[in-house]
Formats: structure tokens, sequence, C-alpha cells
């Protein structure tokens, strides 16, 4: 029996853990932000595995029967290769999931044109892994993509309501909406991108869905649970929630903040 493991680069999956909370608020958590070494968007395919890997290491000694990647970039560049190579001798009988999956298998739902955008980190898009996803599930629908490296920061910094944020945010939205004038639907697939919902909807037209995943991650959570007794069994019920950083914990208490809503007393972790 554990606590459900929930990750992230940093503050980001955060956003993902309150929906979370929210809608399975009987479960134990633990939260893990590996702040010392975000941001991961903007680092190699080696590197976002070797330390998502040990995060599950970590999350695996913690007794925690499933793990989530809050993390687009870690879902994107790490978790088929944790799932397929890591998995079979780390532990077979644990789970790692991610949230690129839960948010493809919603968007059949918003697209009438059948054109669907994506907004993600360098590392996300880069990867590809959004197209291919949704090429497998929904093959006559076609993606297009941007990356919006300055988004990240911008939340980071609370520079959300500033002209600076707003020129960044629909020059990139400007990018991905020209590669086609159909796309219908956009994705925001980075954990921080939530936060910025009310600068994006003023740059994209009223007849755009524009998704967000935390909720959408919940409720594939709550459905994942249901659907397999054998790892919802091992899962801790007494509502617990503790929050581990790998950078300063007061720092992290403070910024977290702004993603959480809600106080947070984080306790930090000198290695993973
Ligand atoms: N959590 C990352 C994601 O969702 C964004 C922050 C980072 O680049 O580390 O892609």
């Amino acid at each position: 029996m554990g606590p459900i493991g929930i990750f992230d680069s940093g503050y980001g999956g955060l956003t993902v853990l309150k929906a979370i909370k929210q809608k399975l608020p009987e479960y134990n958590y633990i939260y893990l932000g590996d702040n010392a070494r975000a941001p991961y968007g903007s680092r190699s395919y080696e590197v976002v595995l070797e330390y998502s890997l040990e995060a599950v290491k970590w999350f695996f000694k913690k007794g925690c029967p499933l793990v989530i990647f809050a993390c687009n970039t870690a879902s994107a560049k790490a978790l088929r290769t944790i799932q397929q190579k890591h998995l079979p001798y780390l532990d077979h009988t644990r789970r790692v999931l991610g949230v690129i999956r839960p948010t493809v298998e919603s968007i059949a739902q918003y697209t009438k044109t059948n054109k669907v955008g994506v907004l993600g980190t360098i590392g996300t898009v880069v990867s590809q892994s959004y197209p291919i996803e949704i090429a497998k599930l929904f093959p006559h629908i076609q993606t297009y993509q941007q990356a919006c490296p300055m988004w990240v920061p911008i939340v980071e910094h609370d520079e959300i309501n500033t002209p600076g944020a707003e020129f960044f945010i629909k020059r990139d939205l400007d990018l991905l909406l020209s590669q086609n004038a159909e796309i219908d639907t956009v994705i925001l697939g980075c954990t921080h991108y939530p936060l910025l919902l009310n600068v994006i909807r003023k740059f994209v037209p009223v007849s755009v869905s524009v998704i967000a995943q935390d909720e959408i991650v919940a409720n594939s959570l709550a459905d994942y649970l249901q659907r397999h007794p054998e790892i919802e069994k091992r899962c801790i019920k007494e509502g617990d929630i503790t929050f581990f950083t790998t950078d300063n914990a007061e720092f992290f208490n403070r910024r977290g903040l702004i993603f959480y809503g809600e106080e947070i007393n984080s306790l930090k972790l000198s290695s993973l």
C-alpha cells in the first residue's frame, strides 16, 4: 500500500494535482517537483529520461503503486521508454501514466473540422508525441503544433497580466492558427498554460475550443482506478498530501501558491 505519486519538473504539475485532489480527495498523494533541475522543456531526450527515471525509482521507494507524470515534457520524452524498458525489471506490478494519452483521447468530442492545434514546450513539440498519439487514435485528424518557450517563464515570474506576456502569447497563437484556418481545437500541452487561459482566450476566436488538461487528467485517473482494482486497492485512502521539491522548500511554498491556490508545506530532498 502507498500514496499515488504525482511528478513534475517543478511547479506546473500542481495544477494537475489540484484537479485530481478535487476529483479524488480520498486518496493519499505525494508530489515531487524537480525544481532544482527544471525546466525540462528545453532539455534533451536522454536527460529528461534520466531525470524522470530517477523520479520513478524514488516514488517506488516511497511505496507508490501508481505514478502520474503530470509533466508533458516527461510524458512526451520519457514515459514510453520507462513503461516498456524499465518497468518490467523495476517492478512490473506498479504503473506509470502520463498526461498526453488522456488529453488526446478527449479531442474527438471537440473538433468538427478534424484540425487540431497543440501548444507545448520545445521538448514536447519536437518529440512529436501529440501528432503520433493523435494519428494512432484518430487517423482522420490533422495536428498542427507550436512551441511556446516564453510561456513557462512568463507564468513562473508572475508576469501573466502584462503587455509583455500578451505579446508572446498572441505571437505564438498566431503562428499556430495561421498554419490552417480550419483549426477549431487547441490543446494546452503544458502544465503551466491553464494559468494563461484568460489571456489566451483574448487571442483565439470564440469558435475555437481551448482544452486544458487538468480536469481531463483527473477524470481519466478516476476512470483508470475504477478499471484497475488491482492498483486501486494498493492506494492508501487517508486524504493526505505530501509535497517534495529538489530545490528550496520555502521558495516552492511561495511560488507553488500561484499554481495550487492553497498553502503548501513542502520538504526539500537533498537528492533523488
Ligand atoms: N512541466 C513542463 C511541461 O508540462 C513545463 C515546465 C518545464 O519545461 O519544465 O511540459
